[in-house]
């Protein structure tokens, strides 16, 4: 795990776009907790960052897919499943796992 922010950086309800290892990372703050998600739609590759995010899931700008924020998953096209990466918190410091 390598640590890639701070949580106050991440405004609650909000986002920061990272880049890891060449990889760009949308950490996402909701109630204090943090998730890392690819910043880019399986579907058709529209970025992440402008999404809208709502209980518990992250709602692709583009086509509206919807995608659960703890495992990436797509109720309604579960062919596309965004990406999403383990969590830590240290602190103030996020911890994330690239695979
Ligand atoms: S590009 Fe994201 S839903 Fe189509």
């Amino acid at each position: 795990m390598e640590t890639v922010a701070k949580v106050s950086e991440v405004p609650d309800f909000g986002k920061k776009v990272i880049s890891v290892s060449g990889r760009e990372i949308l950490l996402v703050k909701v109630k204090g907790e943090i998730f890392a998600v690819e910043n880019e739609c399986p579907h058709q590759g529209s970025p992440m960052s402008a999404a809208v995010v709502k209980d518990g899931y992250i709602a692709c700008p583009r086509h509206g897919f919807r995608f659960k924020l703890a495992d990436g998953r797509c109720a309604e096209h579960p062919e596309f499943v965004l990406e999403t990466f383990p969590v830590q918190l240290n602190e103030d410091d996020i911890l994330i796992e690239i695979g």
